[in-house]
């Protein structure tokens, strides 16, 4: 089977990689030149564990081929998959101009029948869009090619997405015709055989699913940081109300972790879109407008924590920041915590040292420049701190030592984003802990 994939994100690699690896011909397109002669390369755009690897042991076997041509990738193909961008617009809502430019150039460029499947997270109703801009575009032509669109979701996590493609929970796949349907489930045969489910339905719930799934998810964030902020006035303890509440089937227990808000390319965006597609449609979705006002705010209450524990003064201190990526084992940080907290410091006279066993060259090019100092190691960052802020919850600072710690730190202070310290102990060996939820 060959199939082509256009967009070289997140996406588009890991989709594209994972399908050659179990023997499609996948050919991966960008229009950025440099990124495709890198990946031949071997060099990856994005930081993802196990990514390198595959592309290129598949690139060698030749089953993954990288072009910037798309009219050649899709000769001879069953199937397109249009993974490019669809970054929020100034109103929240994803922006379709990729989208669209790539199915108006298949459909300028197509010879044969084809699937064509929008695999970006995209508003209900794009795949109609895109049928629609084929058609036009087969028209000035003068071509009546057949082809389907189809929606395939995806349902990666950034930093697990090998294996999320690898062994999904299932596939979600919206089609209009049965060609479209058999090609897909041949498509995925290899993914389903321990038991995941392909669930095909129309293309409209398809689109839906994907931000249903992500609204969902940021919801229990949401309500879980509500309730830690409670915990924290009621003296309760948020980590054992996770998990008396958890342990109850209906309501599982993952996914209740309270913090700093979450972060990231898609929940932030997905709730936005959301909300946006409620209105467009005369619906107000209420639930997901207090989702995100909860998540600004609750990046904001390490801060306020940060603060009244100094009573206002941090002109001149220095804090330590362990973490800058918006969750670990990535180097996004669209929208990650650290970037509001870290501003808020600066702001207020106070000097930043930083970090990230992955994220500071993300962080120096992009965010945050040279507005901060960067540190070689853990330990490093904290000589002469006033305080440590754990960010983001990478393993290296999982069990450090609380001696070298307290030697090195001005002041044994530890602000703990992701509730990942003992305060018991730390409180014993004379730290001020402040937590998450906890008192
Ligand atoms: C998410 C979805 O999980 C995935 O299915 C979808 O395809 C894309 O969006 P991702 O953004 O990579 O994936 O990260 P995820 O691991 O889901 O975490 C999202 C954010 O929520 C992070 O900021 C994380 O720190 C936060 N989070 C997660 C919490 O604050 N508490 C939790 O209990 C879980």
């Amino acid at each position: 089977m060959k199939i082509s994939v256009v967009g070289t994100g997140y996406v588009g690699l890991v989709t594209g990689t994972c399908l050659s690896e179990v023997g499609v011909e996948v050919t991966c397109v960008d229009i950025n030149t440099e990124k495709i002669e890198s990946l031949k390369k071997g060099i990856m755009p994005i930081y993802e564990p196990g990514l390198e690897e595959m592309v290129i042991r598949n690139y060698k076997r030749q089953r993954l081929n990288f072009t910037t041509d798309l009219g050649e990738s899709i000769q001879g193909a069953e199937l397109v998959f249009i993974a490019v961008g669809t970054p929020p617009g100034e109103d929240g809502s994803a922006d379709l101009k990729y989208v669209l430019a790539v199915a108006d150039e298949i459909g300028r460029k197509m010879t044969d029948y084809l699937v064509i499947v929008t695999k970006s997270t995209v508003p209900v109703g794009t795949a109609k869009k895109v049928k629609k801009t084929i058609e036009d575009a087969l028209s000035a032509r003068g071509k009546s090619i057949p082809f389907d669109v189809a929606s395939n979701p995806e349902f990666l996590k950034e930093g697990a997405a090998i294996d999320d493609f690898m062994k999904p929970d299932r596939i979600v796949v919206g089609v209009e015709s049965e060609k479209a349907q058999e090609i897909l489930s041949r498509l995925y045969k290899p993914f389903t055989l321990n038991g995941h489910p392909v669930i095909f339905m129309d293309i409209p719930s398809a689109e839906m699913t994907k931000y249903a799934a992500n609204a969902m998810l940021a919801t229990r964030i949401s309500f879980m940081n509500e309730i830690a902020n409670l915990c924290e006035l009621a003296g309760a303890d948020v980590n054992m109300v996770r998990k008396g509440i958890g342990s109850d089937p209906r309501i599982g227990s993952k996914f209740l972790y309270s913090g700093i808000g979450y972060g990231g390319s898609c929940f932030p965006k997905d709730v936005k879109a959301l909300i946006k597609t409620g209105k467009e449609l005369g619906h107000e979705l209420k639930i997901l407008e207090a989702v995100e006002e909860v998540n600004e705010a609750q990046k904001e209450k390490m801060f306020e924590k940060i603060l009244r524990h100094f009573k206002g003064e941090i002109q001149e201190k220095r804090f330590a920041i362990w973490g800058l990526s918006f969750k670990p084992n990535t180097d996004d940080m669209r929208e990650a915590p650290s970037l509001v907290i870290i501003e808020k410091l600066l702001k207020h006279g106070a000097q930043v040292v930083a970090y990230d066993p992955v994220a500071m060259n993300e962080a120096k090019k992009h965010y945050l420049g040279d507005s901060i100092e960067y540190a070689r190691d853990e330990y490093d960052a904290l000589a002469d701190a006033d305080a440590l802020v754990l960010v983001t919850e990478w393993a290296v600072f999982r069990a450090p030592s609380f001696k070298v710690i307290k030697k090195l730190l001005k002041q044994p202070v530890i602000f703990d984003g992701r509730n990942i310290y003992d305060r018991k102990e730390l409180r014993e060996m004379g730290f001020a802990y402040y937590g998450v939820g906890v008192v």
